[in-house]
C-alpha cells in the first residue's frame, strides 16, 4: 500500500500489521519518538476538523517529524486563486514526505493520490469515505472485544451523507461473520449494497448487539430544505442493551448522543478518539518507511 485513499485500499493483512504497530506504540511510545525525524508531513484541511487534524498533527510530532499545515485550505490556500487540486498536490509533493488531506469533494482523495509523488492519506473526502477513522474505530473494537470476527453491529444516524459508518462497514466486512443492522431517519438510509437488516426504532435492535455506532446528521451536506431528526441515544436507551454492548461515536456529537451516557463504561467514544494517535502513528510509519 503506497497511499491510503479509500477503506478498500486496506486488507486484513495490512490492518493486522497496523494494529500490531499501534499496540507497540501504545506500550512504549518513547521508542518511536525519533522514528520519522527529518521528515516533514503536510496536513491540508479543506473542511472543518478538530480530532482528525489535531490527532494527525500530534501523531506526526510524536514520531519526531515536522509539519506544514493549512487548516482552512478552502479559504486560505491557492485554490481561492483558481489553482486545481492536482496542481496543489503536485507542488506539495516537492516540499514534503507525505500528505494528509481532508476535502469536501467525494473524488478528491483518489484524484490527489493519482498525482502525488509522496504517500497520500485521506483524512475524509466528502461523504465518500474516512478510512483512518475506520482504522481507529476497528482498533478500538478489537482492543476491547479481542477480535473483529462475527460481530453484530448497528450503525445509527445519517448513513447517507456520513462517511464514517460507511467506511467502518467496509472495513469490518473484510472480517468474517459480520451481522449488520441499520437505523436511519427517512431519506438518510444506508445504501442497499451493504445488505443491512433495517431497523425502524431502537426496539428492533437485538439486545446483545456488540456495537452501537451512532453518527451525527451531516447538516452541512443535506440538500437545501431537507431536515431530519436523529434517533437520540440516552442512558435510558443504552440500558436496554447488554452489559457487553459498546457505544461508539466518531464525534463531534450534537443532540444524537446524550451526555448522560458518558459515565457508562460501555460508552467508549473518548477512548476511540484517543486511539486516533497510535493508529495514525502506525499508518504514518508504515507508509513513510515503505517510501524510503
Ligand atoms: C467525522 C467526520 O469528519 O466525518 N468526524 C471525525 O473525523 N471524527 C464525523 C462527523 O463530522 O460527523
Amino acid at each position: 500500500m503506497r497511499h491510503l485513499t479509500r477503506t478498500e485500499d486496506l486488507s486484513k493483512e495490512i490492518l493486522e500489521k497496523l494494529f500490531r504497530i499501534a499496540d507497540k506504540i501504545k506500550k512504549n511510545p518513547k521508542k518511536f519518538a525519533n522514528a520519522l525525524s527529518g521528515k516533514v508531513v503536510a496536513t491540508l484541511f479543506y473542511e472543518p476538523s478538530t480530532r482528525t487534524r489535531c490527532s494527525f498533527e500530534s501523531a506526526i510530532l510524536k514520531l519526531g517529524a515536522g509539519i506544514v499545515s493549512t487548516e482552512n485550505a478552502r479559504e486560505n490556500a491557492s485554490v481561492t486563486k483558481g489553482e486545481t487540486l492536482e496542481d496543489t498536490i503536485k507542488m506539495m509533493s516537492c516540499y514534503v514526505d507525505a500528505i494528509v488531506m481532508r476535502h469536501f469533494e467525494n473524488d478528491s482523495a483518489v484524484r490527489a493520490a493519482a498525482v502525488s509523488s509522496v504517500p497520500f492519506i485521506n483524512a475524509g473526502s466528502g461523504s465518500a469515505g474516512h478510512p483512518t477513522q475506520s482504522i481507529l474505530d476497528a482498533y478500538t473494537i478489537r482492543e476491547i472485544k479481542g477480535h473483529l470476527d462475527n460481530l453484530k453491529v448497528v450503525v445509527v444516524g445519517d448513513l447517507k451523507y456520513g462517511r464514517t459508518a460507511n467506511s467502518l462497514i467496509k472495513l469490518l466486512s473484510m472480517y468474517g461473520g459480520l451481522k449488520l443492522y441499520a437505523l436511519a431517519p427517512k431519506g438518510l438510509e444506508l445504501a442497499d449494497e451493504f445488505h443491512a437488516i433495517i431497523c425502524k426504532s431502537f426496539e428492533d435492535i437485538p439486545r446483545d448487539i456488540d456495537v452501537i455506532y451512532q453518527t451525527r446528521i451531516q447538516k452541512e451536506r443535506l440538500p437545501a430544505g431537507v431536515k431530519a431528526d436523529s434517533f437520540t441515544i440516552t442512558k435510558a436507551v443504552l440500558d436496554k442493551f447488554s452489559e457487553n454492548t459498546l457505544l461508539m461515536h466518531p464525534l463531534p456529537r450534537v443532540d444524537e448522543l446524550a451526555i448522560d451516557c458518558d459515565s457508562d463504561p460501555r460508552a467508549v467514544y473518548f477512548r476511540q478518539a484517543q486511539n486516533g494517535i497510535p493508529t495514525r502513528m502506525a499508518l504514518l510509519l508504515m507508509l513513510l518507511k515503505r517510501a524510503e
